[in-house]
């Protein structure tokens, strides 16, 4: 298989912490050209020293981690503001304490990143934005002719159905519409991992005891951060009973399409200030007569996705034995 040239957008947040690991742990398949990082489940400091930290627990200092928008493009909010501390955390980890990160980060910023990256490239590059979508949209909006060189977006966020933040909308996209708005209207080609699909993913009693069971450093620090966002009152919605494996699915979709079953759809994203806010309408029946503009997953191989995070996460185990010298508190 091919390497997959790749840049992962994120906001760690305990999901994506995962999804960062997973992908750190399947070098055959993923060239990790930079990790950049954006508000959302924290102010953009949090995200992205908690994605150095998460690129220092699996020994790659060598990762380029940036710091990407510190508000998303309509925020009434100020950055500041932005957490999701009632499910990830006051440090966005959860009960995992890792030290301050010493690798660097890199003085670019993220969406300066993006744009050079891609005009530079030789070959197409996928883009995995698993937070808000607003580094993409302003890559998007300063730099048009970054668009033939995107071979695809394989994002988590929305849903067909019924949302997590407020009852119509997913919290990615609920977080920025607007930037949600630019990259699906922007046309270029679209995975769309939403709730419908994350859903089905969730962290269990048995599952954790596999991962403790490796002993490792990272298995532990995984074990402190899931074992906070598995926990009952992090649990919101009914139905719901651990935690929600959301980003990794962007992950496992890019190592093994065929775990994943979707169709292409059209997807309209609300950019209204109602209830309506971020909220991705798709016409999975094909109802209207717009053109698609997404690939829409609507069900993934549960059992097929944890045997496949589980191996590669089992895979810092080796990792661990080679560099002894890390220590994690
Ligand atoms: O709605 C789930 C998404 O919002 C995930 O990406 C999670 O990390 C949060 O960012
Ligand atoms: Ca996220």
């Amino acid at each position: 298989m091919k390497k997959i040239p790749l840049i992962l957008d994120c906001d760690p947040g305990l999901d994506d912490a995962i999804a960062l690991l997973f992908a750190l742990a399947s070098p055959e398949e993923i060239d990790l050209l930079g990790v950049t990082t954006v508000v959302g489940n924290g102010p953009v400091q949090q995200t992205q020293e908690n994605a150095r930290r998460i690129c220092e627990l699996a020994a790659r200092p060598d990762i380029k981690v940036f710091q990407g928008c510190p508000r998303t493009l309509f925020a009434k909010l100020s950055s500041s503001t932005y957490s999701a501390t009632d499910i990830h955390g006051e440090t966005g980890l959860g009960d995992c304490k890792l030290p301050p990160p010493s690798m660097p980060l890199q003085p670019q910023h993220a969406v300066s990143f993006i744009i050079e990256t891609l005009l530079n490239a030789s070959e197409k590059i996928t883009l995995a934005p698993s937070g808000s979508l607003t580094n993409i949209a302003c890559a998007l909006i300063m730099e048009p002719r970054i668009k033939e060189k995107i071979d695809k977006i394989v994002l988590m966020g929305g849903v067909i159905g019924l949302g997590n933040i407020t009852p119509t909308a997913e919290y990615n996209f609920y977080c920025d519409p607007q930037a949600t708005y630019v990259v699906f209207m922007s046309g270029v080609p679209i995975v769309m991992i939403g709730l419908d699909v994350t859903r089905q993913t969730q962290t269990s009693e048995e599952w954790l005891h596999t991962i403790e069971a490796m002993g490792t450093p990272v298995s532990q620090a995984i074990i402190d951060m899931l074992s906070y966002y598995h926990r009952p009152d992090a649990i919101l919605e009914p139905g719901v009973t651990g935690g929600v494996l959301h980003d990794p699915n962007v992950i496992a979709y890019l190592l093994k399409p065929a775990l994943y079953k979707g169709r292409h759809a059209y997807v309209e994203i609300d950019i209204s200030s109602t209830i309506m806010a971020g909220r991705s309408t798709v016409d999975w029946h094909k109802k209207l007569s717009f053109q698609p503009n997404g690939y829409v997953i609507n069900e993934v191989d549960t059992a097929g996705f944890f045997d496949l995070l589980t191996e590669r996460l089992k895979r810092y185990t080796h990792v661990m034995k080679k560099d002894p010298t890390c220590s994690h508190s």
